[in-house]
């Protein structure tokens, strides 16, 4: 028993989280330039501010991030260290597009992501790719309004036919769109989508992910007829929502807010828009802009694999003035009195780690890859210059326990695991640097002062030996 030969151990990080250089190599603006660090960085995120160009004055902690730019082969000489049999990583489209619409690629872009393929592969290491993770060309936003124009669709099939084609070989394993259901919840960095006027924003929302979802299935296919070999994922930003109490209204909306959860999912792994969904769409007086094909597109090309990241569980109350929220990944929920906070209020939660799991197993019976987990935490460098973040380690080795319980003791079919920030990386809810996920500390504070060093915690140790066991050795 345990986890089968051959399970994908490593890291995840997104190219707006890590790689700065935001204008090397002829890269374009993207939505992901434009979040600033500090009290507009939310209303910028979920489109109520307006930005589109760099102001002066305002510090963009993306723009030099960790610079894994330049440290690449540094950086995953460390993860070789540590043992990863996977890197998940995600291309910044205005690298390979720098406004998006361009006939012929940027070879620069190209040449980057390839040389990291490669350093990848020297190790034995799998790359694990989000062809999506949160950016948008604003070039495409100003003209098209982004996500909206179905004139998107075929340009980011342009970008995933042009990847497909020059990385066959090097890359198997992608997914589509990073936590499509983010739409829903933080709009403009999700799908560089913002909202005009008094328009309906459920409308706008709904176009947006009905397009990423059109792309998503036409991406699946091309992924396909180019290589076989090639496993498209979908992915999630998963956490069950349990009922506040008994009360069964408490567990009725419970089932309707995981239900606003899967439902892009549901569709992407099923074939099709599910009944409640359209329910739902209805009765915020918006429609799926379908054409004809769509559904054709849809049916025919389902994702091989499910994806997630999870941080917490939630908790969903019938009563709607209900009290304390907490902080949570972008979405808050009700407060959990039986669970312990992170520094930055999200609840811990490792048993309803191996209850989503198994969740999304029952619902979809296809296999499952967990592509972030972690805890978001402050580090202290001690005299001796060492990182004693046993917090860090408490964290994930209890929900590594549970995914093992899942796999064990329920008999769910998981592929592999990838923690969130293997090195520390920017957050995308806050900009904190200070906000640490990783194995590998940066010396890089919230203003952007340090020299980006990079320094093992104790944590990497205890990961190098968890890889090594397959998951075994958790002490
Ligand atoms: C996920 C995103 O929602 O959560 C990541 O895919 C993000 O991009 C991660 O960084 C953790 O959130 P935060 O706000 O702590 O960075």
């Amino acid at each position: 028993m345990g986890f089968k030969k051959g399970f994908l151990w490593g890291g995840a990080t997104a190219a707006n989280q890590v790689e700065g250089g935001v204008f090397e190599c002829g890269r374009g603006l993207a939505n992901v330039d434009l979040m600033p660090h500090g009290k507009d960085r939310y209303l910028v995120g979920t489109g109520k501010k307006i930005s589109n160009h760099i102001e002066k004055g305002v510090y963009y902690p993306s723009h030099q991030a960790v610079d894994f730019y330049h440290h690449y082969q540094e950086d995953i000489a460390l993860m070789a260290e540590m043992g990863f049999k996977t890197f998940r990583l995600s291309i910044a489209w205005t690298r390979i597009f720098p406004n998006g619409d361009e006939e012929k690629p940027n070879e620069a872009g190209l040449e980057f992501y390839e040389n990291i393929f490669k350093e990848c592969r020297r190790y034995d290491i799998e790359p694990l790719v989000t062809i999506n993770h949160f950016d948008c060309p604003m070039y495409l936003i100003n003209k098209f309004g982004g996500w909206r124009n179905r004139k998107m669709i075929d340009c980011f099939v342009k970008l995933a036919r042009v990847l497909f084609e020059r990385y066959k070989g090097l890359v198997k394993y992608w997914l589509t769109f990073n936590e499509i259901n983010m739409i829903l919840h933080f709009p403009f960095v999700a799908a560089g989508l913002r909202f005009v006027g008094d328009e309906n924003p459920y409308q706008a929302m709904i176009t947006v992910a009905h397009h990423e979802l059109v792309a998503s299935a036409l991406v699946t296919q091309i992924a396909h007829q180019i290589d076989p070999e090639n496993q498209i994922g979908c992915m999630l930003a998963a956490g069950s929502y349990y009922p506040e109490t008994c009360r069964p209204e408490d567990y009725w909306k419970a089932l309707c807010d995981d239900r606003e959860s899967y439902m892009f999912i549901d569709v992407q792994s099923r074939g099709y828009y599910p009944s409640y969904a359209l329910k739902w769409i209805e009765k915020r007086n918006a429609s799926v802009p379908f054409i004809e094909g769509d559904k054709e597109i849809l049916r025919e090309n389902t994702v091989d694999f499910i994806s997630f990241s999870y941080y917490s569980s939630r908790v969903s109350s019938a009563c709607p003035d209900k009290g304390k929220q907490t902080e949570s990944n972008i979405f808050a929920s009700v407060v959990n009195p039986y669970l312990k906070s992170s520094e930055w209020g999200w609840q811990i939660d490792p048993l309803g780690f191996r209850i989503t799991i198994n969740e999304l197993y029952d619902r979809y019976q296809k296999p499952l890859f967990v592509v972030e987990n972690g805890l978001g935490a402050k580090d202290t460098i001690e005299e001796d210059g060492t990182i004693q973040d046993d917090y860090r380690i408490d964290y994930l080795r209890k929900h590594i326990q549970a995914m093992k319980d899942a796999v064990d003791e329920d008999g769910v079919d998981i592929i592999g695991y990838t923690t969130w920030g293997c090195i520390d990386l920017i957050s995308n809810g806050t900009g904190e640097m200070e906000k640490r996920y990783g194995f590998i500390y940066v010396d890089r504070d919230n203003l952007g002062n340090g020299t980006f060093k990079r320094i093992r915690k104790k944590s990497f140790y205890w990961y190098k030996k968890v890889i090594e066991s397959n998951g075994e050795q958790l002490e």
